[in-house]
């Protein structure tokens, strides 16, 4: 086979199709998103899986999400948290929000998941600690506030999932103007040297091009 976007996209559909499996309510909640015109940046499938099996394998109970879209992944991490669990969702765009909402509500894990419309800088401030697990997938511009603020919601064993760390390889443009290119590079750069992280980092092909995440714990 030849490394394209195309074949890496079969091949993520292939690994969806055998490991995820067809998902009505997951699938209501990317009709409800492209129905409302909203940014197709949702995780794929098998990354969506993936925060899922980390909540679950971590035994994490209280999920910070910063980034809500249309709650694709939220819906996913609040599956994984138990009827005992709580997600608080942090999203920017309230459309965004009351599309999540909706979806979210008839994934029937509405009472799960407090959503918090507002930007991150000004919703973090506010919020109680104690997260078991933040997803980071929003600006990356405020890609190390967010970082900050998952250390101090945080406790020593709480992991943190960065998306889009590797931007179709820009990352390693240290010239780059591109805000989001430069938000990525910092975040990873205090994911590398600030004391509070131990990090690591998989770039991914897929669905969603060339791209990837980090995988961190507080320490
Ligand atoms: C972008 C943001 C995302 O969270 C994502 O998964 C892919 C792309 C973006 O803003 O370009
Ligand atoms: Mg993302």
């Amino acid at each position: 086979m030849e490394s394209t976007p195309a074949a890496w996209s079969e091949a993520d559909s292939f690994l969806a199709e055998t490991l995820v499996g067809p998902d009505a309510e997951l699938e209501a909640a990317l009709t409800a998103q492209r129905a409302a015109s909203l940014p197709e940046i949702e995780v794929a499938p098998v990354a969506g899986k993936l925060l899922n099996l980390l909540v679950r394998i971590s035994g994490a109970r209280r999920v910070l999400e910063i980034g809500t879209l249309g709650g694709y992944s939220t819906i996913w991490l609040a599956r994984a948290v138990g009827s005992e669990g709580r997600v608080v969702t942090v999203e920017a765009e309230s459309e965004n929000a009351a599309v999540a909402r909706a979806s979210i509500d008839a994934a029937g894990v509405g009472d799960r998941v407090d959503i918090r419309v507002g930007r991150g800088a000004d919703v973090l401030p506010t919020l109680v600690g104690g997260f078991d697990l933040v997803f980071i997938d929003a600006d990356k511009e405020s890609n190390t506030i967010y970082l900050d603020w998952a250390a101090k919601l945080g406790h020593p064993g709480t992991v943190i999932v960065l998306d889009n760390i590797g931007r179709e390889g820009e990352i390693v443009r240290d010239d780059s103007d591109d805000p989001k290119v430069i938000g990525t590079r910092e975040g990873l750069r205090m994911l590398g040297e600030d004391a509070r992280f131990d990090a690591t980092a998989l770039q991914t092909v897929g669905a969603k091009g060339w791209d990837g995440f980090a995988i961190a714990v507080v320490v």
